[in-house]
This record gives C-alpha cells, structure tokens and sequence, in this order.
C-alpha cells in the first residue's frame, strides 16, 4: 500500500506551486538541452532486462523530451515515489508526443472529442503529470509489445476502467504492423485484442459493481425483506463476482480492476423506489445496509477471490476512483464541465474536499473505502484520482450528441494515456523487484 490518499492530497497544494516555479526554471534554462538528449539513453537500464531482440517494425510514435533524470535514482525511486503528489506541466510547443490518433477505430464515439469538435480537444495531450519526486516516463509501446509477449492483461470494472483499456489498444495498435492485431473475446469479455506478433491479448470484461445484481420483486409469500417493506429493489449478492469476469483472474497475468461509480448512481439504485438490497450466502443481510456498506462487503469478498484465483505471478491492481467534474449541479440537473485547462489546487480542494460535500463527493469516500479493502492484499493500488482531480478539462462535456454533458468519462486521445504510462511505470518497477530478489 502507498501513502494513503488523505495525506497525498494535503501536500498536493505546496508541491503544485513549488513544482511550478521550477519547472518554468528547468524549461526556459538552455543548459538543460544536453541533458534533454540524453533521455533516451538514460532509460536504457530501465529496459535492459525486458529487451531482447529489435523489431524491424518501424514505431510512428514521436518521443518527447523530458527533463532527464539520473538512472540508478530512478530505479531505487520508482517503486517507493508518489505519483499522487505532483502537477501537470504544459509540454513545450514544438513537443507533441501522440500515442495514436482520433482515426482508432477503437474510440466510443462519444470519447472522440477532437472529431466531436471539442474545442480543447488537441490541447489535451500537451500536458503531462510530474509527480514531485520522479517522473512517469510515456509508455514505449513497441517495448511494452515485447516485454508482455505472450500475457493476458485484463480491464475489469465499469466504463472507466473501458475508457482506459481503449487508451492501451489505441496506443500498442499504433505501434504494432498493420494487420497483426484481432478482436479476441474470450472469458466473458466484452471486448478484447490480440497482437498476433507478440502472442499478447488485451481484454475489457465489463462489470458495473463487479459483484452479481438483478432486479428483485418481494414474493407473495412473503419474507424477511417483505416484512420490512420491501416491495422491489435490486439484489445484490456481496459474495459472487458477475460472470462477465468470474474467469479473468485465472486467465490473465496482469489484471487492472475498478468499481466506485455505480454505488453511488441513485437514478439506479433510488434508495426508496429501488433500492440495493444485498445478500450474503443467499440470504437477504439484515438489517440491510446502506451502499456504502454494502461496498466494503463487496470488496473484501471479491478482493479475496482474485487472490484466490489468481496465479501467484500475476500482477493486480486496484484502479483507484476516477473524478467527475459536474459543476452547476449533478450530470442529471444541467451540471457541466466547461473548462479548458486544467483547474487550480484551490478549485480541486473547492470540488473534491470531503467538507464540502459537493456534487463529486464520491470520488474520495469511494476511495476511502478500497484503501481500507486493499490493505493487507497483493493488490497494488493504481491511484490515479489526485492527478486526475486537476483535470475538468478533458472530459467530452458537450461532444457526442447526448442530452447531458458527460463530465464522468475522458476523451481520447487524452488524459487515461497518463494512466497506462503510470500502469506501464509500475509494472516496470514490479519487474525490476521480481529480478532483484
Ligand atoms: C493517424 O495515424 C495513422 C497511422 O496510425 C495515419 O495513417 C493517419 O494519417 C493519421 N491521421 C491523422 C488525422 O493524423
Ligand atoms: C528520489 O527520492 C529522493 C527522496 O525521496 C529525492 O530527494 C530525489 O530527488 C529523488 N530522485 C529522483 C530522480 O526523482
Ligand atoms: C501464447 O501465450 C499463451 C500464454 O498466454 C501460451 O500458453 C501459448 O503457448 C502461447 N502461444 C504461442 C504460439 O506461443
Ligand atoms: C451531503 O449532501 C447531500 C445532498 O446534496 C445530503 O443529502 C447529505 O446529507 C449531505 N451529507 C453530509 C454529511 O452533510
């Protein structure tokens, strides 16, 4: 487990405006020139272990250049750093650094914000996080093809967690021969690729609380339920995961799991007209509990069954809450998401803060819940909620045609590429530990 997200957050206001006054130092001072060139050689004992012979595919990926960093302080930090606790900088013109394009096929229309016509919408990639103590490098997807030859990696969660995986296929598509990569959908999976020249399968499996739910009607004969007064609601089974994933965690090698948004989702789950009434072993659990409970029962349970299932070398993560930004009320009362940078630390404490109570309030009691669950798991935590607070810019708002603006999902390209370098990061740093002892 890492820092927990209370304290990352309170330093995140001092490391923004100390951060700041550096970087624009670091960016505008020529004597960084030489030091910049040499980044990519400098990454070389980061990937050392995972080359082992050079494709002649040609990648149309464009490196940016970044502020260097010294190797062996980078390797001894990667594992320990807090990535939470940082700011985005502004790329320097002249340094686009484009993963893929909006020509993926792979990209939800309502996603695709620069064919929507969103007018920030090619600004969005030229900002980068830099955590305070280290950097996240962008993934290298060629490398990352052929350092995961022959793995299954698998989504599990909600449309966040889709929302991310299309930011994975987009980016390895682009980097992979033409004609090399095929839809595979095995094991539930909702959707899913394999690039065939690696052996390498990437596979969504949609589960909105990951546990199984139905509708539930009370029985004319009666019950513990019915004799509360329960006439309809949905049951929700704390103890079995939905089928759509039931199989993943024996399948895959690396596994990437969200929930978060659907607990919270009362124009579902309506606490009076239907609510969530959970059961344990079959039974209805009485008395019945609030959501918030009903998540931390569903969390211990499904977090013991991935340990169970899993092989002992997978690698898992728990994805951690991503942010909506409704500003002017909630998605279904006009709320919206109209900026175009992103926000200040005073605008995500105003947003976010637990004090406040505001419209996106979930964000950080959701993950105040999986910080409790993944304690003491072999789970680590993919927490990406810090860095994507600052980000009211680059959700779809107005693009594709909906009735309300979508502060909740991200565009693409944009800011779940950010995620896959820190998934990429990690996963390095896991590698590296493996090999060190
Ligand atoms: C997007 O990238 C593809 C290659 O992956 C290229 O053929 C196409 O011209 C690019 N389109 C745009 C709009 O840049
Ligand atoms: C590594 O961490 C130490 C202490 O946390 C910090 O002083 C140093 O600048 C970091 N190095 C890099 C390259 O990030
Ligand atoms: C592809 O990878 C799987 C493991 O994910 C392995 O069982 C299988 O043998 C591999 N196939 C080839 C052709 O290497
Ligand atoms: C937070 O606000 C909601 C309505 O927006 C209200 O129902 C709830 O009671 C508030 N919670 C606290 C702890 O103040």
């Amino acid at each position: 487990m890492e820092t927990p997200h209370s304290s990352a957050t309170a330093t995140v206001t001092a490391a923004f405006a100390v951060g700041k006054r550096k970087h624009q130092n670091h960016l505008s001072s020529p004597s960084m020139t030489p030091l910049l060139l040499l980044f990519p050689i400098l990454m070389i004992p980061l990937f050392h272990l995972i080359l082992t012979h050079r494709s002649p595919i040609p990648t149309s990926l464009l490196l940016p250049r970044y502020p260097s960093i010294r190797p062996s302080r980078f390797v001894k930090n990667i594992s320990s750093c807090d990535y939470t606790n940082g700011m985005w900088i502004r790329v320097p013109e002249g340094d686009p650094f484009l993963r893929y394009n909006v020509s993926c096929s792979e990209i939800f229309k309502g996603w695709n914000c620069v064919n929507g016509g969103k007018s920030n919408a090619e600004d969005l990639i030229k900002w980068r996080w830099k955590p305070r103590d280290c950097d996240i490098p962008p993934i290298d997807a060629l490398e990352f093809l052929r350092q995961y030859r022959n793995k299954n990696i698998g989504f599990v969660g909600d449309s966040l967690n889709r929302n991310m995986f299309v930011s994975l296929i987009c980016t390895l598509k682009n980097a992979a021969a033409y004609g090399s990569v095929k839809k595979l959908r095995q094991f539930g999976a909702d959707r899913g690729f394999i690039f065939l020249d690696y052996n390498l399968t990437v596979m969504y499996h949609r589960t909105n609380l990951l546990v199984k739910y139905g509708s539930w009607n009370a029985s004319p004969n009666g019950g513990k339920l019915e004799s509360l007064g329960y006439k309809r609601g949905y049951r929700v089974d704390v103890d079995i995961p939905s089928r759509t994933w039931v199989d993943a965690p024996s399948f895959h090698d690396i596994i990437v799991v969200n929930t978060g948004h659907w607990w919270w989702a009362p124009s579902k789950f309506d606490p009076i007209q239907s609510p969530m009434l959970f059961f344990e072993n079959g039974n209805p659990i009485l008395p019945p509990l609030s959501p918030e409970h009903g998540l931390d029962l569903a969390l211990k349970h499904m977090i013991s069954f991935v340990e169970k299932k899993a092989s002992q070398s997978s690698i898992k993560f728990f994805r951690t809450q991503s942010p909506r930004h409704f500003e002017g009320g909630d998605w279904n009362e006009g709320g919206k998401c109209p900026h175009i940078q992103p926000i200040l630390p005073q605008q995500v404490e105003q947003l976010f803060s637990l004090k406040n109570n505001g419209t996106n309030v979930e964000t950080r009691l959701v993950n105040q819940h999986l910080f409790n669950a993944l304690e003491g798991s072999s789970f680590q935590t993919l927490d990406i909620t810090s860095m994507s607070e600052f980000r009211a810019d680059a959700h779809p708002s107005i693009v594709g045609g909906k009735r309300h603006d979508d502060c909740m999902h991200w565009c693409l390209p944009g800011l779940t590429d950010t995620w896959i370098d820190l998934l990429a990061t990690k996963l390095a740093a896991t590698q590296l530990q493996r090999t060190a002892t």
